[in-house]
């Protein structure tokens, strides 16, 4: 008997927890309680059958269950009736005294940071942005720039072909070209964008960012070569870096020179010995740059006897990664929120 109680409660108990609506609670109470067919009735009637001194518990225990559900469905009946009041007044009520949810600020990208850093010291000297194709032609890619097709030079890059005549660009310096192509001088221009090249490890990526920059006017000489990028270096990396240019090859430029700033995580000199960064050097190789090859200029119909220019490029990987003093290029496309939130909104 006793057993037969609990599991009707039990019965009753998840049939209430379950229903959703005031007819459905109605039919419960008359399934168990009903003065005709309810469960819990018909065992109430059957107290009478039970050995004399077993009725008293029993009894006990069928008005105590009894009592119990009568109490759950109650309940339950003033929640569905405070559900029903609240959906018709529109939902549950807004308290506005909780702390609001904060929408995450997003941020910008480490490299596109730096990049419009770079654009913003050069558009501050004059400037102006250009783009070019990532797929690029032979012709831009290589041809114009100095490099004939078996020139050793070729070497330099290695270059992930789309066709035959076809490349992913290995360097913005076929922008140069474009521009040229279109315009007369004088032209200050940059142009920044990504390359790409068959190369993959803690300092190369596969695809990465330059910066590209050229200035072509009548008397253009290495001093405004100098004096631009020497500025430039300054704005970025600010206060008083160090700065050297040192002799250097491109097909493109005669003559070429590589721009080194002083190491600026050790600042020491050659002397006193370096740090791993700068390998021991004192110097971070930063850019390279020149004075425009007049092939070039043959390229693009230029008179050489009438212009000169200077062409630069720089990574802006490289520039951002001392920045911030990283040491593994691939933290920039792995998109690892824990690395980006690192940088402020
Ligand atoms: N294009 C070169 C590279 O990807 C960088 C460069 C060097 C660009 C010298 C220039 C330059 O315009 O004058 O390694």
């Amino acid at each position: 008997m006793i057993e037969a109680l609990e599991k009707l409660h039990e019965e009753a108990a998840r049939r209430l927890e379950r229903c959703a609506s005031e007819p459905e609670l109605e039919q419960i109470r008359i399934d168990y309680l009903g003065r005709k067919g309810g469960k819990l009735t018909a065992l109430m009637r059957g107290l009478r059958e039970l050995p004399a001194d077993e009725r008293p518990r029993a009894g006990q225990e069928l008005n105590r269950r009894r009592a119990e559900l009568e109490d759950l469905l109650d309940a339950r009946l003033k929640g569905l009736r405070e559900n029903a009041a609240t959906l018709a007044d529109g939902g549950p009520r807004l308290d506005v005294t909780l702390p609001g949810n904060r929408p995450e600020r997003g941020r910008v990208h480490p490299l596109t940071r730096v990049t419009d850093e770079i654009i913003d010291v050069f558009t501050g000297m004059g400037f102006e942005i250009a783009r070019g194709p990532d797929v690029e032609d032979d012709y831009h890619n290589f041809e114009a720039l100095n490099i004939p097709r078996d020139h050793p030079a070729r070497d330099m890059q290695d270059t992930f072909f789309v066709s035959e005549d076809h490349v992913l660009r290995t360097h913005t310096s076929p922008v140069q070209i474009r521009v040229m192509e279109q315009r007369r001088p004088p032209l200050q221009i940059i142009a920044p964008g990504a390359v790409y090249r068959h190369d993959d490890d803690a300092t190369h990526s596969p695809v990465f960012h330059q910066v590209e920059g050229f200035m072509v006017d009548h008397g253009i000489t290495f001093g405004d070569l100098k004096g631009v990028l020497t500025h430039f270096l300054e704005q970025i990396f600010q206060d008083e870096v160090r700065v050297r240019f040192r002799p250097s090859f491109f097909p493109f430029t005669e003559p070429s020179a590589e721009v080194d700033i002083g190491c600026i995580l050790c600042r020491a000199d050659e002397d006193s010995g370096g740090c791993r960064v700068c390998r021991g050097s004192g110097w971070l190789e930063i850019l390279g740059s020149g004075m425009i090859d007049p092939n070039v200029f043959d390229f693009v119909g230029y008179d050489t006897e009438t212009f000169s220019g200077f062409a630069f490029g720089m990574g802006v990987e490289r520039i951002a990664m001392l920045k911030y003093g990283m040491d593994d290029i691939r933290m920039f496309f792995q998109n690892d929120v824990r690395f980006l939130r690192q940088f402020p909104p």
